[in-house]
């Protein structure tokens, strides 16, 4: 069996879709597969006539090679670095915007001006309440059970509630459910965090920004007055913003799967909570403090650097690496320095942990094996340890990674559905099973 593919290019314009052909030769035939020239980012070759031409599927498990989608919103060039949200730096949005700025750039395509923003905050605003019989459902969880798990219980049953905005043909439901989502997804957090504390829910305050309604609903109870520190609220803003968006990664490719049968919003980003929860995926943040943890001192930092390159170990440096960025992950240069802003700030100075945090990743970047194999500190890296500084507790990091991913997820959800040519995501496969065989009865085994 041969297999060949050339590329040609058959006009004088070389960015235009479709100016390009590749040719594959398989088996004595030759098929053509144009090639796909999108705004940045490599060529794509367009394979979905492949198998009625040639009869032949194309393997690539874990999708290292394939573009699974088309999309406009957000960039990642892991070679150089760089993170694009509708065209935009990631590191001038993080400096000079808001989440719900931010949140409504993913959204809609552009920013809004002052007016389009003051609408978006107030529509936001209007729904940050739960119905009142959500909160059953946390009493029937055990107290102990993981906030991911709630999380993925209680977004799953918004569809229970919310039968008014289900209906995925219908432009206006989306926006509304799309809106719920973002604007419930801090208050069922929240609530998960007090049902574990054992305190009262506390209410949002809709006269608060995002972040800072957050951090109340977390941290306030009512027989005190909760005090927002502008620093932490920034911080959080900040970490809501660089976990937007990051393309088509497993979460978001869980939702529009999920969303191209058809099932509605909150079970679609109810699945894309599931798929985050993973240690590969948003539970690395988590993992990375179990980590600095096991690791404990600086002098065991060279076993554990030992360990990560040991084949025969399955410990990762957990924090470190990314499936696309084979630079410094550009959303980790701006939390590093935002860790410095809130370890001044809560007057943390030798925090063991950051000291242990920061001689890894400096002994990680030296060693040779990191060099080779362009593993870099991610954001999960900083994120981590920003986090514990303000006290929350690492079952609840993912969650908060949560609340900042529902925007990129319904973004790619509302994208998907909005495009005429969507059809039902349904991969093929490799079989390598037994070819078929006889019957033998329940006796003769
Ligand atoms: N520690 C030690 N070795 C590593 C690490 C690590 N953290 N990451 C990758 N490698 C090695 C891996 O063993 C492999 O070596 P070899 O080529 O000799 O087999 C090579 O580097 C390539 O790794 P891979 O697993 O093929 O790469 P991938 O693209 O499939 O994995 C990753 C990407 C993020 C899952 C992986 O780097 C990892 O497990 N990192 C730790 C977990 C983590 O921090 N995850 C958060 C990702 S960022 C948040 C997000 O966007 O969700």
């Amino acid at each position: 069996m041969k297999l060949k593919a050339v590329c040609m290019d058959s006009s004088n314009s070389s960015n235009s879709t479709s100016s390009k052909i590749a040719h594959l030769v398989y088996n004595g035939k030759t098929v053509e597969l144009p090639v796909l020239s999108g705004s940045e980012g490599p060529e794509v070759l367009n394979i979905t006539n492949l198998y009625n031409e040639l009869d032949v599927f194309t393997f690539d498990p874990g999708f290292t090679s394939t573009a699974s989608c088309s999309s406009n919103i957000t960039f990642i060039d892991g070679e150089k670095g760089r993170l694009l949200y509708r065209g935009y730096p990631i590191q001038d949005l993080a400096e000079y915007c808001d989440f719900l700025e931010v949140a409504y750039l993913l959204l809609y395509g552009e920013l809004p001006n002052i007016q389009k923003k003051d609408m978006f905050i107030e529509s936001i605003s209007r729904h940050t309440l739960v119905h009142e019989q959500i909160s059953n459902f946390y009493r029937g969880f055990r107290r102990d059970a993981h906030p991911m798990a709630i999380m993925v219980g209680v977004v799953g049953a918004l569809s229970a509630f919310y039968h008014d905005s289900l209906d995925i043909h219908d432009e206006e439901q989306r926006k509304i459910a799309s809106i719920r989502l973002i604007a419930k997804m801090p208050t069922m957090a929240a609530m998960a965090y007090k049902y574990s504390m054992g305190q009262p829910f506390i209410y949002p305050k809709n006269n608060l920004c995002y972040s800072s309604n957050l951090l109340r609903m977390m941290f306030a109870v009512p027989c005190e007055e909760y005090l927002i520190n502008p620093v932490l609220v920034r911080a959080m803003d900040r970490i809501l913003i660089l976990h937007a968006d990051h393309e088509q990664n497993a979460s978001t490719s869980t939702v529009r799967l999920a969303g191209s049968s058809g099932a509605n919003p909150f079970a679609c980003i109810a699945s894309g909570i599931a798929a985050l929860w993973g240690p590969a995926h948003g539970g690395a943040n988590e993992a990375v403090l179990n980590m600095l943890y096991e690791i404990g001192n600086v002098d065991r930092i060279p076993e554990f650097i030992k360990r990560a390159k040991d084949k025969n170990d399955n410990f990762r440096l957990m924090g470190f690496g990314h499936r696309v960025y084979k630079n410094y992950d550009p959303r980790a240069t701006v939390l590093r320095h935002t860790c410095h802003e809130v370890l001044d700030e809560l007057g943390i100075k030798n925090d063991p942990l950051l000291n242990l945090a920061l001689e890894l990743e400096r002994i990680a970047l030296q060693d040779e094996y990191f060099i080779e194999k362009k593993l870099y500190p991610n954001v999960d890296f900083y994120s981590g340890i920003i986090f514990k500084a303000m006290g929350i507790p690492t079952s609840m990091f993912t969650v908060l990674f949560a609340i900042a991913r529902t925007v990129g997820w319904i973004a790619h959800w509302q994208e998907m559905i909005s495009d005429p040519t969507q059809k039902i995501g349904r991969p093929r496969q490799l079989y390598c099973g037994k070819s078929e065989r006889e019957f033998v009865s329940l006796q003769k085994r």
